[in-house]
C-alpha cells in the first residue's frame, strides 16, 4: 500500500512536471531552465570490479534564473560535486519522492546562477553494477575468450546509468573524453580519435565529438580489438577472430554514406567506422555517430543483411542530425531511417529488392499491432509514455507505420509533381532543423509549408490526400495501403502455393538455395503469415526442417524465421536446434518472440533455458524478457 501510493505520488509529480516543460516527460531534468552543452570526461574502466570511476566536467547555459541543477541519475554512486571557479564543494541530494523504477531518481544539485551564465560542476562518481548502461564481459563471453569486453548501450534512457546528466534528446551537447584501459585492451568512443597516451600498465585514449547530439549517443567499447581500414572514411573494429569477416561482409559501406548523403545533404560527422560486438549485444545495430555498433549475427557471409548498416548510415541524418525531442517522437527517428535505408536499397540495387524488404516491414507492423491490441496507444505513431520506460514500449510500429506513412507521402507528392519534389522536401527539413530535437508538429508544419510553396491552389487537396493527422494519432493497422508489389515475389508465390497444395518437391530444394536470402525469407513469412489459414501439416514442417534443411543456423534471420514458424505453430521439433540458436546471439530481435512463443507452449522448459543464458544476455534483454515471461498465463 505504501508502495503504490509512493508510486501514484510520483506519477502524479510527473505529469504535473510534464505539463510545466511541456517537450521530454523522459528526464527529470530541469534543461529548460538550464541547459547542458558540453562534457568533459575522463573514464577509468575497472574491470576487476566492473564499474568506471569517473571525473565529469558538465559545461551548461543558463536560460533562466535559478539556483538548482537538476540531472537525471540511476544506480550512480556520487563521491563529490564541485564548483570549478570557486574550488568549493557543491551541496546536492537525490529527490527520493520522484524516484521511479523507470526513470530513476533526479539529482539535485544547489548552485546559483542567472540568466545567460555559461556555467560548470565537477563530479566524481563511480558506476554500480546495479546500473545497466554496460555490459561487462569476462573473457568467456568473447569471441577470443582470453579478454574481458565491455561496451555500453545508452538508448533509450540508460544514459542516467552511466553519467549524471540531462537525459534528454533536448538537451544536445558536445563531447571530449579520456578513456583509460589497462594494456593490451583498447578503448573505443562515438567520436573522432585524438590520441592516446601510455601510462605504463594502462593506456588512455582520448576523442572528441564536436557536433552536438543528445545523450542517447554517447557510446564507450573496450576490449580486445582490431581493425581494418575500408576507405578513407570509413574502418571496421571487431576482435581479430572475426575482423577479417566484418572487414569481407561491411566492404560496401563507404558507397552507402554516400548515396546517403547525395540523396540528403553532406555526411557530417567525418568518420564512419563499424564495431562488431560479441554476441551479447542486444540489438541488430546502435547508430553511434562515427562509430555503429552492430550484432555479429548480420556477419553472414554474403552480405545479405548489411540493410542494417544502411539503416544505422542513414541514422546520420535522422536521428543524429535531426532529433526526435521526446520518445514519443521515437517514429521521427525510426520511421524516417527506414525510410532512408529502403532509399538506399533502391539506389544501389534495385526498386524491386526494396519493395520486398517494405513487405517484411508490413508483416511485421501488423503482427506486432495484433499482438499489443489495435487500440492501444502504442499502435500509433503519438504513444502515451508519460511515467514509463521508452524500451517498455518498444515495437516495429514507429519504424513501419512511420515508413509507410512516408513512403505514401512520397507517392502522393511525387505523383503530383511529376518529380522527385519529395527528395527535396527531405533534405531542406535535414538542412533546417540539424543540431535540434523537434516534435513531429514541426514535421508536419515543414511538409505543409513545403506543399504550399510548389502547388498553390491545389495543395489543399494534397494535404487532405496525405492525412497527416490520422497516420500520426490514430492507433491500429493503417487504412491506407501501399503498393508494393515486386516481381521477387510473383515467382515465389509459386512456390508457396505448391506448399500449401501438399506438393513438398525435393527438387525445390535446388531452386531454394539459389535464392538470394530476402526471396527465401519471404518464402518462409508467406508460410508463416498463412493468409489463407491453411493447416500446416507435420510432412509440411519436416519439409522445411530436412528437405530444406532451415534448422541448422547459416544465416540468422532465415533460422529465426523458421523457428518462429514452428513456435507459433505450436511445435517443439527441433528444440535442440532452438536452444542452440536461443545460445548463439543475445539478439532481442530474436530472443524476444522466440521465447514468448516456447513459453506459450511449455514456459517452465523456456524459462530454464532462459535462466541458463541469462548471465551472458545483455541486461536490457534480460530486464525485457523477465517481462515477457511475465504476461504469460
Ligand atoms: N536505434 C535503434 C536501436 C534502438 C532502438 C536501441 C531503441 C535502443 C532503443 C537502431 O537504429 C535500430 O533500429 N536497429 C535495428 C536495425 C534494423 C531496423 C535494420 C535493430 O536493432 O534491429
Ligand atoms: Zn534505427
Amino acid at each position: 500500500m505504501i508502495k503504490f501510493s509512493i508510486l501514484f505520488n510520483s506519477l502524479i509529480l510527473l505529469l504535473i512536471r510534464n505539463i510545466i516543460n511541456k517537450e521530454d516527460p523522459s528526464t527529470f531534468s530541469n534543461y529548460f531552465q538550464i541547459k547542458q552543452k558540453h562534457l568533459d570526461a575522463n573514464f577509468y574502466l575497472d574491470f576487476d570490479k566492473s564499474i568506471i570511476k569517473a571525473k565529469v566536467k558538465l559545461y551548461f547555459d543558463a536560460l533562466l534564473d535559478g539556483e538548482l541543477i537538476i540531472l537525471d541519475s540511476k544506480a550512480l554512486k556520487i563521491n563529490s560535486i564541485i564548483d570549478p571557479d570557486t574550488g568549493d564543494e557543491l551541496k546536492y541530494e537525490y529527490d527520493n519522492k520522484f524516484s521511479l523504477r523507470t526513470l530513476g531518481t533526479p539529482l539535485k544539485i544547489f548552485k546559483e546562477y542567472n540568466k545567460g551564465d555559461y556555467i560548470s560542476i565537477v563530479m566524481n562518481y563511480e558506476t554500480t553494477k546495479e546500473g545497466g548502461g554496460a555490459q561487462w564481459l569476462k573473457p568467456e563471453m568473447t569471441e577470443g575468450r582470453k579478454h574481458p569486453f565491455m561496451f555500453t548501450q545508452l538508448e533509450s534512457i540508460l544514459c542516467r546509468e552511466l553519467i549524471p546528466i540531462q537525459d534528454t534528446p533536448n538537451a544536445k551537447l558536445t563531447v571530449s573524453i579520456g578513456i583509460t584501459v589497462k594494456k593490451p585492451l583498447k578503448a573505443l568512443y562515438s567520436g573522432i580519435y585524438q590520441n592516446n597516451i601510455d601510462n605504463g600498465d594502462t593506456i588512455s585514449y582520448f576523442y572528441e565529438q564536436k557536433i552536438p547530439a543528445p545523450s542517447y549517443l554517447i557510446a564507450i567499447a573496450a576490449g580486445n580489438i582490431e581493425e581494418r581500414k575500408i576507405s578513407d572514411r570509413v574502418k571496421v573494429y571487431a576482435e581479430p577472430e572475426i575482423v577479417d569477416k566484418a572487414y569481407e561482409e561491411f566492404s560496401d559501406s563507404d558507397k552507402f554514406v554516400e548515396i546517403g548523403e547525395t540523396y540528403t545533404i553532406p555526411y557530417e560527422w567525418g568518420q564512419y567506422n563499424i564495431l562488431v560486438l560479441p554476441k551479447s549485444f542486444p540489438y541488430g545495430g546502435m547508430e553511434n555517430p562515427t562509430l555503429t555498433f552492430v550484432t555479429p549475427s548480420i556477419l553472414a557471409g554474403d552480405k545479405s543483411l548489411v540493410n542494417v548498416i544502411a539503416h544505422e548510415i542513414s541514422h546520420s541524418w535522422s536521428g543524429n542530425l535531426v532529433t526526435m525531442s521526446s520518445w514519443k517522437d521515437f517514429w521521427l527517428n525510426e520511421g524516417f531511417t527506414v525510410f532512408l535505408e529502403r532509399k538506399i536499397i533502391e539506389l544501389l540495387v534495385d526498386e524491386d529488392t526494396s519493395k520486398l524488404k517494405s513487405i517484411f516491414g508490413e508483416k511485421g507492423m501488423i503482427n506486432a499491432i495484433n499482438n499489443m491490441g489495435s487500440s492501444k496507444t502504442a499502435s500509433s505513431l503519438n504513444p502515451f509514455i508519460i511515467g514509463k520506460h521508452p524500451d517498455d514500449i518498444f515495437s516495429e510500429v514507429p519504424y513501419e507505420k512511420g515508413y509507410n506513412f512516408l513512403y505514401r507521402t512520397q507517392t502522393i507528392i511525387n505523383k503530383n509533381a511529376g518529380d522527385d519534389y519529395f527528395k527535396l522536401i527531405l533534405r531542406s527539413y535535414f538542412d533546417k532543423y540539424k543540431y535540434q530535437a523537434i516534435n513531429n508538429s514541426k514535421w508536419k508544419e515543414h511538409l505543409n509549408e513545403k506543399i504550399k510553396e510548389k502547388f498553390k491552389d491545389k495543395s489543399d487537396e494534397i494535404i487532405k490526400e496525405i492525412d497527416y493527422d490520422y497516420w500520426v494519432y490514430t492507433p491500429g493497422i493503417p487504412k491506407y495501403k501501399n503498393d508494393f508489389n515486386n516481381s521477387h515475389i510473383i515467382d515465389a508465390d509459386k512456390y508457396v502455393k505448391e506448399f500449401f497444395d501438399g506438393n513438398y518437391n525435393e527438387s525445390f530444394k535446388d531452386t531454394f538455395v539459389k535464392w538470394g536470402t530476402d526471396k527465401k525469407l519471404y518464402y518462409l513469412l508467406q508460410i508463416h503469415t498463412n493468409e489463407k489459414g491453411t493447416q500446416l501439416t507435420d510432412k509440411g514442417f519436416k519439409f522445411l526442417g530436412e528437405t530444406l534443411n532451415l534448422t541448422k543456423a547459416y544465416n540468422s534471420e532465415i533460422t529465426n524465421e523458421f523457428f518462429s514458424i514452428m513456435l507459433d505453430n505450436k511445435k517443439l521439433d527441433y528444440k535442440n536446434d532452438l536452444i542452440n540458436f536461443l545460445e548463439k546471439y543475445g539478439r532481442m530481435k530474436f530472443l524476444r518472440p522466440l521465447y514468448r512463443g516456447w513459453g506459450s507452449i511449455d514456459k517452465s522448459g523456456a524459462y530454464a533455458c532462459f535462466e541458463k543464458n541469462k548471465n551472458w544476455y545483455h541486461p536490457i534483454a534480460v530486464r525485457l524478457i523477465e517481462m515477457d515471461f511475465k504476461k504469460l498465463n
